[in-house]
C-alpha cells in the first residue's frame, strides 16, 4: 500500500533529501505536497520528478511565476498552487506522512498542525518543540499523532531507547542521554580569533551539508542547545539526565545510559538520509542509499567535554531550558534574528550570543497556553533582538 506523503521545505537540505529517499520507494511513497519559501525554479523541478497533488510557496507572485512554469508542460498542469502560511498548514494536514523540514520560527504552525491532525509527523523543524514543546506534546497525544524524530541525534536516541507497552520511552531504565556534537569548523580555533569569523567560514560544516542557518548554529553550538531542549521535549527528561559530548567524527549520532552501566550508540555515515529512512518506514528498514561505514577507515573515535567559554550559546539554552515557560522560545526567537544579522554581515560571530543572553534577561518569561501565546511571545523577543542589533551596529560604526 502506498502512503501519501507532504514535504514543508521540499527544496531545503532535509527536504531534497526526503525526495531522494522517497524516489528510491515508489510502491512505497507517493507525494501529496511539496513546499518552498522562494526558491520556485527549483520546486517546479521537484514538480516534474515527483508530481505532486498540490505545491505551496510563499507569495502570490511566487505561486504566479510556479504556474508559468508548470502550465509549459501537461504533466503538471493538473498541479493545485497556493500560497502563504494558512495553505501550509491545509497540506500540512492532508499527507497521510508529514515532513516538517521548514527552517526557523516560521515552520512551527503547520508542524503543529500536522501533529493536531493525527499525521505521521517527521519532525525535522527543532524550532517546533524549542518553542512550543508542551502544547507540541499535547497535540501530538491528542490528535494520535505518531511523532518521529530527524534530526539526527534524536533520531539515535529514539533507536536506543527501550520500548514500553510497545513505545520507546526513557523511562526508570535509563540514567541519561549523551548528545553527540561535533563541535562545528572552531572546535579547534583560537577564542580570540572568534570574533573575525565570516560566513562562509561558519557555513562550512566539517561533516554535515545543511541549510546556512542551522551550519551557524552548529558553528555557535547553539544547534546542540536547541537540541537538548527539543531532546527533553520528546524523551520526557530533565536537564540534569541531558549531557552533551564532543565528538568530532560525527559517527555515533547519539547514546543512551542505562542504569546498570550499558550505554547503547548508534551509528552510521553522517547522511540525514538514514534518519529520514528510518522515520519514514518504522518499525520496518529500508534501503536509503547512504554508503555503509568503514570503521578500519575512520579508525578512530574521539570524545571530548564541550567548552563554554568557546561556545556560550550551548550554556545559554542550558539556562533557557531550567528557566522553563517561555523562556526557551525567546531564546530561538533571539538566535534567529541575531544569525540573519550574522549571515547579513551586520554583526560579528561572537555578537550572536552577546545579543542572545541581552535578549533573554530583558524580555519576561511567561507560560504560554495557546499558539497565539507563543507567536506573541516570539514577535516581543524579535522586537528586542532588534533593539540589541541596532545599538550593537550603533556601537560598532562609533
Ligand atoms: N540540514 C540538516 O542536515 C538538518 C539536520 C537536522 C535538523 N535540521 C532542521 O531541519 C529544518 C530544515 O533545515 P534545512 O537545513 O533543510 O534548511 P534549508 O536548507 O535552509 O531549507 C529550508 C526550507 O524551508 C523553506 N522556507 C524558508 N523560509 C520559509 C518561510 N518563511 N516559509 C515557508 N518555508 C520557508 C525553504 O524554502 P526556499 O528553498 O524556497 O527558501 C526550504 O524549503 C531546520 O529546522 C533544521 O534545524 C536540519
Amino acid at each position: 500500500m502506498t502512503q501519501t506523503i507532504t514535504i514543508l521545505g521540499s527544496t531545503g537540505s532535509i527536504g531534497t533529501s526526503t525526495l531522494d529517499v522517497v524516489a528510491r520507494h515508489p510502491d512505497r511513497y507517493r507525494v501529496h505536497a511539496l513546499t518552498a519559501h522562494t526558491r520556485v525554479a527549483e520546486l517546479a523541478d521537484q514538480c516534474r520528478r515527483h508530481r505532486p497533488a498540490r505545491a505551496v510557496v510563499g507569495s502570490a507572485d511566487a505561486a504566479l511565476a510556479l504556474r508559468r512554469l508548470l502550465d509549459a508542460s501537461p504533466d503538471t498542469r493538473a498541479i493545485e498552487i497556493d500560497h502563504g502560511p494558512a495553505a501550509l498548514c491545509e497540506v500540512a494536514r492532508e499527507g497521510e506522512i508529514v515532513m516538517a523540514a521548514i527552517v526557523g520560527a516560521v515552520g512551527m504552525p503547520a508542524a503543529l498542525a500536522a501533529a493536531r491532525a493525527g499525521r505521521r509527523v517527521l519532525l525535522a523543524n527543532k524550532e517546533a518543540l524549542v518553542m512550543a514543546g508542551a502544547l507540541f506534546i499535547d497535540a501530538v497525544r491528542t490528535g494520535g499523532a505518531t511523532l518521529l524524530p530527524i534530526d539526527s541525534e534524536h533520531n539515535a536516541i529514539f533507536q536506543c531507547l527501550p520500548l514500553a507497552d510497545g513505545k520507546v520511552a526513557a523511562d526508570r531504565r535509563v540514567s541519561r542521554i549523551l548528545l553527540t556534537a561535533s563541535g562545528g569548523p572552531f572546535r579547534t580555533r583560537a577564542v580570540e580569533r572568534m570574533h573575525d569569523v565570516t560566513p562562509d567560514e561558519a557555513c562550512a560544516h566539517p561533516n554535515w551539508a545543511m541549510g546556512r542557518k542551522i551550519s551557524v548554529d552548529s558553528a555557535t553550538m547553539m544547534n546542540k542547545g536547541l537540541e537538548v531542549i527539543e531532546a527533553r521535549w520528546l524523551f520526557d527528561l530533565g536537564p540534569e539526565r541531558i549531557e552533551v559530548v564532543i565528538h568530532p567524527q560525527s559517527v555515533i549520532h547519539s547514546m543512551v545510559e542505562y542504569v546498570d552501566g550499558s550505554v547503547l550508540a548508534q551509528m552510521g555515515n553522517p547522511d540525514m538520509r538514514t534518519p529520514i529512512a528510518h522515520a519514514l518506514a518504522y518499525p520496518e528498514r529500508i534501503a536509503s542509499g547512504v554508503r555503509p561505514l568503514d570503521l578500519a577507515a575512520i579508525a578512530r573515535l574521539d570524545f571530548e567535554k564541550p567548552d563554554l567559554e568557546r561556545f556560550p550559546c550551548l550554556g545559554l539554552a542550558y539556562d533557557a531550558l531550567h528557566r522553563g515557560d517561555s523562556a526557551p522560545a525567546i531564546l530561538n526567537a533571539a538566535n534567529e534574528i541575531a544569525v540573519a544579522a550574522f549571515l547579513e554581515g551586520r554583526i560579528g560571530f561572537t555578537a550572536i550570543a552577546d545579543v542572545v543572553a541581552r535578549v533573554l534577561d530583558e524580555v519576561a518569561v511567561t507560560t504560554p497556553h495557546h499558539l497565539e501565546d507563543v507567536l506573541a511571545i516570539d514577535q516581543s523577543a524579535r522586537r528586542s533582538a532588534h533593539a540589541a542589533l541596532d545599538e550593537t551596529t550603533a556601537g560598532a560604526a562609533r
